[in-house]
């Protein structure tokens, strides 16, 4: 390895999916006069945006309003979303669907010509946009193909960034490996946007493609960056078992319910927090059930589980996800990728079987602490998309709210970003090329020499192996971050991956090539993902109260005296845990309450008054 070229531009994105396309775009209209650069380690239509499949959340119809998105979002995150975030995100988020479309999304239309939305977890009205259940590869493509229009973006794909250049307190370029060729380049930009997604692939069983390692989080919180509310982390209620794909909550929002192993709707044995009486059978919308948010189906799962009512399966406990009585033509029209991935990853056609499902890592709320204009307290870095936190999920995200968070803060991040870029234009380039050169020093000599490495802390360097501590990471973070937590597993997972961190210094590579050197970069990626394994258990440890997707047995209650604020972990050094630290929500019409959803919208106003 060593480091080949300069390049130098005047905005640099590094990630390539929904929310880096976004920006870019954001950036050439701002002024297309400057020039954007978008590193990304895969070609960006392989972005993770593209396993992306039930839709995206935006007021469209008469019967919804942005008060009751707003109070939906709000409640959703249990008063742990920013309002003033919350607010300009709502509002905003029409204006980024329509203009999707004119980009070419495709969404899903009713036979008079409007666009149709459909019911999704946690939301009270049926608002989630969709084209059928291919949603996030239908936006990504509708994104690429924009950016292929404006001569001024150039693409660095298969460029893997390891380290941000940062010179006098100031965010300036990124150090990153060119795959094909194993060459370090120095990218350099005047202002920098960090969307690499999330860090799924921290936890063993996950939606998550094995792209999603928590690059961008690690490399932000190692200059000093905060990571915010990393102790929430989203398990979504219906993954296919084996494998941890996807099955769409469209498919509940479609009319799916869940049944355990005696054929039960086990849900309407637990408050979820809809205000309906889901007792009534005749009640119009006693299918909310399957609705409820993401965090409490997860968490009823654990006690379904816990009473013997799941299903064993060869992959452990299951529940039923029965679509059958929606029949083939609607399954064929509005959920055919679910048929597809039932039918090829579990050999189950659901027009005439029940699919098996259970809880599967799928979402960080946590990531980037950023303001609303995607910056953050490092001058010249913003931020956003799933690495960032403005923060809008606060403790649990609703479905389908992801996809246009990426779009609505991906623009303001890039617009903000273009403004720095004019305003800041000098950049010590001499300073930046030594830390890319210094950077390329230090993967060599710990990677590719490994054996060789002096000071290693058992002396007997390159003996770990990636898998072993790879393995070793995702049993602590699955037994002691999982759904349901205490001082215990917490305090046992902090220490273990204290002692994996450690182990993570003489690890070994076995691959000493140049070109495409996957056995490097995952060695890379586990370094990453230590790092938000860290903050995760170490935020999760300090946070003693439930809320939301943090729950803790030996803290059930959620504490709005004492916890109703952000956390915040600041990276200290190799050999010591982060620093945990807080800051305020922003509260500003909805105060904290009881937690519900469904209030209100895909009732009549006269269903919504009597209920
Ligand atoms: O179930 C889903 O389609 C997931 C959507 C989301 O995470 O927003």
């Amino acid at each position: 390895m060593g480091r080949s070229s300069t390049h130098q531009h005047d905005v640099l994105i590094i990630g390539g999916g929904g929310a880096g396309l976004r920006a870019a775009i954001a950036i050439a209209q701002e002024n297309p006069d400057l020039s954007v650069a978008c590193v990304s380690k895969v070609y960006p239509m392989r972005s993770h945006t593209v396993a992306a499949e039930g839709g995206a959340a935006a007021v469209i119809k008469p019967n919804d309003s942005f008060e009751n998105h707003i109070y939906d979002t709000v409640s959703g995150s249990d008063w742990l979303g920013d309002q003033d975030a919350i607010e300009l995100f709502v509002k905003e988020a029409p204006k980024e669907l329509i203009q999707l479309e004119h980009w070419g999304c495709p969404w899903n239309r009713e036979a008079d010509g409007s666009v149709s939305v459909r019911p999704f977890g946690g939301m009270g009205t049926e608002r989630t946009w969709f084209a059928s259940d291919k949603t996030g590869f239908h936006m990504l493509h509708s994104l690429f193909q924009t950016t292929l229009k404006y001569d001024n973006i150039t693409r660095y794909d298969e460029h893997f960034a390891s380290k941000l250049l940062v010179d006098d307190g100031r965010c300036c370029g990124c150090a990153a490996i060119e795959l094909r060729t194993g060459q370090m380049r120095a990218i350099l930009g005047k202002a920098i946007i960090m969307c690499t997604g999330g860090a799924g692939r921290v936890f063993p069983f996950t939606t998550n493609g094995a792209i999603k390692n928590g690059d961008g989080m690690s490399m932000a919180y190692r200059e000093g960056v905060a990571l915010k509310d990393m102790e929430f982390i989203q398990y979504h209620p219906t993954g296919l078992p084996g494998t941890g794909i996807l099955i769409t909550e469209a498919s509940r929002g479609e009319g799916g319910i869940l049944v355990n192993k005696h054929g039960y709707r086990y849900l309407q044995d637990y408050d979820l927090g809809q205000p309906l009486d889901i007792h009534d059978p005749e009640h119009p919308r006693k299918r909310t059930m399957e609705l409820g948010p993401r965090d409490k189906l997860s968490q009823v799962f654990i006690k379904e589980m816990q009473k013997g009512n799941t299903i064993d399966s060869k992959y452990g406990p299951v529940v039923h996800l029965d679509l059958r009585h929606l029949g083939e033509a609607k399954i064929n029209k509005n959920l055919p990728f679910v048929r597809e991935l039932a039918k090829n990853y579990a050999g189950i056609d659901p027009v005439y079987e029940p699919i098996p499902v259970r809880p599967v890592l799928h979402y960080f709320m946590g990531g980037i602490d950023t303001d609303l204009d995607g910056a953050t307290s490092l001058r010249g870095l913003y931020a956003a998309g799933e690495c960032a936190c403005v923060s809008i999920n606060g403790a649990n995200r609703l479905g389908s709210n992801s996809l246009t968070e990426l779009l609505v803060f991906g623009a303001r991040a890039g617009a903000s970003a273009a403004r720095f870029a004019m305003d800041n234009p000098d950049f010590n380039v001499a300073s930046l090329e030594a830390q890319a050169e210094d950077e390329s020093k230090r993967i060599r000599r710990d990677y590719i020499e490994t054996g060789t490495t002096p000071g290693t802390s058992s002396g007997d360097g390159g003996s770990e192996r990636i898998a072993t501590l790879r393995n070793e990471m995702h049993e602590a973070m699955e037994g002691g971050t999982g759904i349901f937590r205490d001082e215990k597993s917490l305090t046992d997972t902090c220490q273990k991956i204290a002692e994996l961190r450690d182990r993570f210094k003489i690890v070994r590579i076995d691959d000493h090539t140049n070109s495409f050197n996957t056995d490097l970069t995952a060695a890379l990626e586990l370094g990453f993902m230590l790092d938000v394994a860290e903050a995760i258990a170490h935020s999760a440890l300090e946070r003693k109260e439930s809320r939301g997707s943090h729950q803790r047995l030996d803290f059930t209650n959620r504490d709005d005296e004492n916890y109703l604020k952000h956390s915040l972990a600041f990276w200290q050094d190799d050999d010591a845990p982060p620093r945990i630290e807080y800051k305020p929500v922003t509260i500003t019409k909805w105060p904290p309450g009881k937690r519900t959803y469904g209030k209100g919208s895909g009732l009549t106003k006269q269903e919504n008054e009597t209920t």
